[in-house]
């Protein structure tokens, strides 16, 4: 295995440096591309890259380029060919942006090493210069499947209409909404989501640096990894995005707003906490929020009745976990839109509802007095 001429690392599958002959080397792509990106904070330096970009495309292919070079590279040149002083090539040569293909007495025949990711890692500053801040298209629909809270809608509509900065924590009891919240404002464009139980400190910083999204939408806080923690702490605070590989590091600056929702703050760290501008602790619905979120919810998108939706909730929370997921299946359970049917559906969960356990072990009658758990 070769190593990459930049970080001195194995590197399997690379680019190869442009030499006499043949590749005089390989080097990894993600440290070709924090070379140029470092390089490119020098604006005169970035300049001359971009000029030299676009030099080596207007005259590439050339094919004693590619017989003298044995096909390591497409293009070269010398500094009069490119009237520019071998000393301000340097820098790019020490850079290992360019790579000497072919020098004798007189003349040195110079080359991009990879000029195409040299192309792209550019093409990112460009984008990062001009981060968008502006204003969001908000669809007239938006949170309108959502029943009640309308506070909120109208606090998070106006942050993003307006293009205020700031990050908003839901956090509450299952089944009120949270996701529901982070769900509609998907619809939104530049929005990248994620699940806390899933995502790693590596995986975000990707995400940050191929999406570069505008809104963060982060479900299930509460089980974020400490490495992802790390890389919302800084992007939340400063938008720096840093990221190091293979020694090598590279930056992005990103406007980001952040929507995550969670059952609890108890497992999130404080210093995470406290960069949420806007914390927002959902109760659980009372007898009537319950019931107006059934009827609304279910006869909406359950396809149910009104007036059977309003049984279902009450039922639900009269005899059952007071849950809008558990309303939502005995809809489901319906073979007709019936206050009779829903009671049958009612009646089946009780029997097998969750008990407390009071002796520790099932009796084996069926009574369920005693059992913990019927299934
Ligand atoms: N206020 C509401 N308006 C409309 N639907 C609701 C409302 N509250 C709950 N629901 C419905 O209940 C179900 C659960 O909602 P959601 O997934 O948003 O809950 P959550 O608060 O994220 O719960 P969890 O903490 O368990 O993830 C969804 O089908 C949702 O449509
Ligand atoms: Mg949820």
């Amino acid at each position: 295995m070769a190593l990459c001429k930049i970080c001195f690392q194995d590197v399997e599958k690379g680019i190869l440096v442009p030499g006499h002959g043949e590749a005089s080397g390989t080097v990894h792509e993600e440290c070709l591309a924090a070379e140029a990106l470092k390089v490119a904070e020098d604006s005169q330096k970035e300049g001359l890259l971009r000029y030299l970009v676009e030099y080596e495309e207007k005259h590439a292919p050339n094919d004693w380029a590619r017989d003298v070079s044995g096909q390591s590279t497409d293009v070269c040149w010398e500094w009069t060919d490119v009237t520019i002083p071998a000393t301000k090539i340097r820098s790019l040569l020490n850079a290992g942006l360019v790579s000497i293909v072919f020098s004798t007495n007189s003349s040195t025949y110079y080359s991009l090493v990879g000029r195409t990711a040299i192309k792209e890692a550019l093409g990112k500053t460009e984008q990062l210069l001009a981060a968008p801040a502006a204003k969001l298209d908000i669809p007239d629909d938006l949170f309108d499947c959502i029943i009640g809270y309308d506070d909120i809608k109208d606090e998070i509509k106006f942050t993003l209409r307006d293009g205020r900065e700031g990050h908003y924590l839901l956090i509450g009891p299952p089944a009120t909404a949270k996701s529901l919240f982070l769900m509609e404002v998907a619809r939104l464009g530049g929005t990248y989501q994620a699940a806390g139980s899933r995502v790693s400190g590596a995986g975000l910083t990707d995400a940050f640096f191929s999406y570069q999204p505008r809104i963060l939408l982060l479900d299930e806080i509460d089980k974020i990894p400490m490495d992802a923690t790390a890389v919302l702490l800084s992007v939340m605070e400063s938008g720096d995005v840093l990221e190091t590989k293979y020694k090598r590091h590279r930056g992005l600056k990103l406007k980001l707003t952040v929507f995550a929702a969670g059952n609890s703050d108890k497992t999130v760290p404080p210093e995470l906490l406290s960069r949420f501008d806007t914390k927002l602790y959902f109760s659980a619905y009372s007898f009537e929020e319950f019931v107006s979120v059934c009827q609304g919810y279910l006869s909406r998108y359950e396809s149910v009745p009104e007036p059977i939706a309003e049984y279902v909730g009450v039922q639900t929370w009269q005899h059952l976990d007071r849950d809008v997921r558990t309303a939502r299946g005995i809809t489901r359970r319906l073979r007709e839109s019936s206050r009779e049917d829903v009671d049958r559906v009612v009646g089946f969960l009780r029997k097998y509802q969750k008990r407390q356990s009071v002796s520790g072990r099932s009796n084996s009658c069926g009574s369920q007095e005693s059992s913990d758990q019927n299934h």
